[in-house]
């Protein structure tokens, strides 16, 4: 990979002076950041819907700042960052990153030495390498090192949960060489063969989907709350987009929805259905009885990641 640039965007931020950052960090509830500038920080941001990729950020965190969740820090508009590192961990849809991890990035300013990213994906990941070096640009940074991680894949349209939590995917062992190299500071980015390319085109192809919404989709359009619903708000509490509600008419799912499957995987009742769509990629599950989340993390995690409220 090349070596190293200076960035435009980094370059402007550098120019808001140590004291400028150091406010903005205090203002925003993590003043204890600003305050200890020798000390080495990194910080990690991350998205999830079923926890794989908070796992993972908690992993590479420093053990002194917990990891950040982008739909929270979206939310309270906290996005000014700096440390000696950041990272940013994501699941990866259609090889690219959710939307509201796009709009992070294209409205944040992080400043530091070294930038990392892992996408965690769960079958291919295609050309998710590219994908995110090539926003990360337009936003004005260049990632030091990129590296996606395989885990289960939470993609109900195509597997079986059940099946994928049986599969030995090497998590540790690919953790650990991620974690050595973050440590190094290691220059990389995980190769994208010409196959991938072609590959992530003919998904764009198959899917009808554009670059710009990805995953974009209407909540009412894709699902429906079934009579069995017990009306005990944990979907509520799980999206991203908080796009459901508890109403005199029981619970509604309406607005702009990442697709992120955190609500249909969390609901203790299957209630959350997928409506039928034309799309060939959304299909049928492969098995409406089975849901995930990694054993890692706890239903409360992912409600405090993903809680709009
Ligand atoms: C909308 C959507 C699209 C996905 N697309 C891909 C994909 O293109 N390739 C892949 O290998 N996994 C794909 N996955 C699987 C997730 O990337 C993977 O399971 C991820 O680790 C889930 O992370 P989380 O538990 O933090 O939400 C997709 C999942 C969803 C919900
Ligand atoms: S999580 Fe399921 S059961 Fe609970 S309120 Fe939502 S739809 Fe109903
Ligand atoms: S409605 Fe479901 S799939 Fe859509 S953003 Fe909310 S939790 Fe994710």
């Amino acid at each position: 990979m090349e070596e190293k640039k200076s960035m435009s965007r980094r370059d402007a931020i550098k120019t808001m002076g140590a004291i400028a950052t150091g406010a903005v960090l205090s203002a925003t509830g993590i003043g204890s950041l600003a305050s200890c500038a020798k000390e080495k920080k990194r910080l990690v941001f991350y998205f999830t819907a079923t926890g794989n990729s908070l796992y993972i950020a908690r992993q590479l965190a420093d053990g002194k700042n917990k990891p950040l969740s982008i739909p929270q820090l979206l939310k309270n508009r906290q996005l000014e960052f700096e440390a000696d590192e950041i990272g940013i961990v994501y699941p990866i849809y259609g090889h690219m990153p959710p939307n509201m991890v796009k709009e992070f990035l294209q409205a944040a300013k992080l400043k530091a030495d070294y930038l990392f990213c892992v996408p965690t994906f769960g079958m291919r990941k295609c050309s998710a390498v590219e994908i995110w070096d090539n926003l990360a640009k337009t936003c004005g940074y260049k990632f030091d090192y990129i590296q996606t991680l395989i885990m289960v894949d939470n993609w109900l349209h195509a597997f079986d949960m059940n099946e994928q939590m049986k599969m030995d995917k090497h998590i540790p062992e690919q953790l650990a060489k991620i974690q050595e190299d973050i440590a190094a500071h290691r220059q990389w980015h995980e190769p994208t063969t010409q196959e991938e390319r072609d590959m992530h085109a003919g998904f764009m192809q198959f899917s009808g989907l554009n670059e710009r919404d990805a995953f974009l989709m209407s909540a009412s359009e894709r699902f429906v709350i079934e009579g069995n619903c017990i009306e005990c708000s944990i979907c509520t509490q799980v999206c991203p987009r908080g796009n459901y509600k508890l109403t005199s008419r029981g619970v509604t799912a309406t607005g702009q929805c990442d697709y992120c499957l955190a609500c249909i995987h969390a609901c203790p009742q299957k209630a959350i259905q997928f409506r039928p769509s034309d799309n060939p990629l959304l299909g049928p599950e492969r098995n409406p009885k089975a849901r995930y989340r990694n054993e890692h993390v706890s239903l409360i995690d992912i409600k405090r990641a993903n809680d709009q409220h």
